[in-house]
């Protein structure tokens, strides 16, 4: 053990923590109480300065994605982070606080002592944060994470953001786990893709004909990206983008100068847009709305989003869809319905996923496909659902959103019901996107509001949004205010005033 005169207690503000630097190590000392602790710096899911965060209600959340942590031991709270904080064992010698240089080791993994097997098809965002949560909950029994893909879990949130922008290559795409993960955790990983179900045998059946008996499963299988029915939609330079592959894809064919056509102006085909302008390709979105976002945003961000892609060079246009894409052996043009004819070199299509939920013929399921689950992520006996193939109650009113955390935040539910819990969704869906180097947070679901206000513009940020109803905020937005972000994500997990949110921001 080898101590480090780091601070003074009165160093360390009472409304957030310290950073302090031992050796080569970011630490974050925080007051508990009577009490200080020191914690890891950055945050174990991408890094993030926590002490950047907020510290509210005992818990301290992360600026960047909303990842949270108890003040008290730096245990996990919500993802996306997957990991408790790494705790420094500290002294404080009159008014002084010493630190070790090293983490005190967090030996974690429950010994083999349970005969069952947990199955979770699907080791995106969901899967992946399941397979953690069974063990960081105890379970010793076998774990077996079955994915198509044969890369382990991976951050499939950076593909349209900086990976088909040329800035992340696609061999630092962030895996979810490391190997070492896998292996001290004994989660075997398996390359394979289910081809059904039987519910009621608990059993699954592989495309190789494999047939995989369970005592729990998990299905997080995720979405697929709708193609449209469109002549030439087959064409090799028509892509979507879920995976690591189609990333692959695009960036072979992606050449600057060269013209692309992205057909939508979902988040992902927006994203997509600012990532292949950075590329150095002319950009042309076929729009369905004259505003993007604007249904979850609101008119004004999501116009300021769309200046930002135009003073960038990106062409937004809405008048005329696409009725064909031309070309004999590669894409030649975009024709579109009123008869304009527009050239380019590749199309990425980006108009929404349906659920990936074809093998699950003997389940029910909703009009979109997906699967409905109970408060408890629990869509039948042994049987539970999360991410974006559930539809759970939000607010009262059934939903399916596509949201990363909150695919995580379900798994984690389902992992803790799996053995035997009863744990429920009681949290603020959070998503982000990025364009041009902006990065833009969203708290709530607000389907429809009777106030807007923001301080700070949305053509010029830092500004933040509150929307409310009835005199409740029902989402916020904001770009450059994370800290203020973070802190409402605590905030909003209970009902929350416009009015007092505003003093809150204010203060
Ligand atoms: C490019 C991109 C950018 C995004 N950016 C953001 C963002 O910035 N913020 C945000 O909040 N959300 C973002 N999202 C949405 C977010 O990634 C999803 O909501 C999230 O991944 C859903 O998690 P999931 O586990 O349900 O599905 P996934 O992460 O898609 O995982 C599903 C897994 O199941 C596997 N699978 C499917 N069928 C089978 C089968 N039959 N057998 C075996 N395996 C199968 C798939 O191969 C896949 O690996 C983005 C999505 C994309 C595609
Ligand atoms: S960096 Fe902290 S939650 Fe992402």
């Amino acid at each position: 053990m080898t101590l480090h005169r780091v601070a003074h207690l009165a160093d360390i503000p009472e409304d957030r923590g310290l950073e302090v630097s031992v050796q080569d190590s970011k630490i974050l000392l925080l007051k508990v109480g009577d009490h200080v602790r020191a914690y890891q710096g950055e945050c174990p899911h991408a890094g993030a300065p926590l002490v950047e965060g907020a510290l509210c209600h005992g818990r301290l959340t992360c600026p960047w994605h909303k990842g949270q942590f108890r003040i008290e031991d730096g245990g996990l709270c919500e993802p996306p982070a997957l990991d408790s904080l790494k705790r420094y064992p500290l002294e404080v010698r009159g008014d002084e606080i010493w630190v070790d240089d090293q983490p005190l080791q967090d030996a974690h993994t429950p010994p083999a002592d349970d005969e069952r097997t947990f199955v979770i098809v699907g080791a995106g965002a969901a899967g992946t944060a399941a397979a953690s949560a069974l063990r960081e909950k105890g379970f010793g029994g076998r774990v077996l994470l079955i994915d198509r893909e044969a890369n382990a879990g991976y951050d499939r949130t950076v593909l349209s953001k900086f990976v088909i922008a040329g800035q992340t290559p696609l061999e630092e795409i962030p895996p979810l786990r490391d190997e070492d993960f896998y292996r001290e955790q004994r989660i075997e990983r398996m390359n394979a893709e289910v081809a059904s179900l039987d519910a009621a045998n608990k059993t699954l059946q592989l495309v190789n004909g494999q047939s995989l008996k369970y005592d729990a499963a998990l299905l997080a299988t995720g979405g697929i990206p709708v193609r449209p029915q469109l002549p030439g939609a087959d064409l090799p330079q028509v892509f979507v983008l879920r995976s690591k592959a189609d990333a692959q894809q695009i960036l072979h064919s992606a050449k600057a100068g060269q013209r692309a056509v992205i057909i939508g102006d979902s988040f992902i085909a927006m994203e997509s847009a600012s990532s292949l302008r950075q590329y150095g390709l002319e950009v042309t979105v076929l729009a369905r709305h004259p505003v993007p976002f604007a249904k979850q945003f609101g008119d004004s961000v999501g116009k300021a989003i769309l200046a930002l892609h135009q003073a960038n060079g990106v062409v937004y246009r809405t008048e005329g869809q696409a009725a064909q894409i031309e070309g004999a052996t590669r894409v030649e043009a975009v024709q579109l319905d009123n008869g304009q004819r527009l050239p380019a070199d590749l199309v990425l299509v980006g108009i929404g996923v349906t659920p990936a939920t074809a093998p699950f013929t003997d389940l029910p399921k909703e009009n979109d496909q997906s699967l409905l689950v109970d408060g408890g992520m629990r869509v039948a006996d042994g049987l539970w659902a999360a991410g974006d193939i559930a539809t759970f109650t939000l607010n009262g009113q059934p939903q399916r959103i596509e949201h990363w955390r909150l695919a995580q935040q379900q798994a984690r539910i389902a992992a803790a019901n799996m053995l035997g819990g009863d744990e429920h969704y009681l949290d603020v869906p959070y998503f982000w996107t990025w364009h041009f180097g902006k990065n833009y947070d969203y708290l709530g679901c607000a389907q429809a509001w009777d106030e807007v206000e923001f301080k700070g513009d949305p053509g010029n940020p830092p500004f933040i949004g509150l929307f409310g109803k009835n005199g409740v905020v029902t989402a916020a937005v904001a770009c450059d205010e994370e800290r203020t972000m973070a802190m409402l994500a605590e905030r909003m997990k209970q009902p929350l005033s416009v009015d007092e949110a505003w003093r809150l921001i204010r203060s």
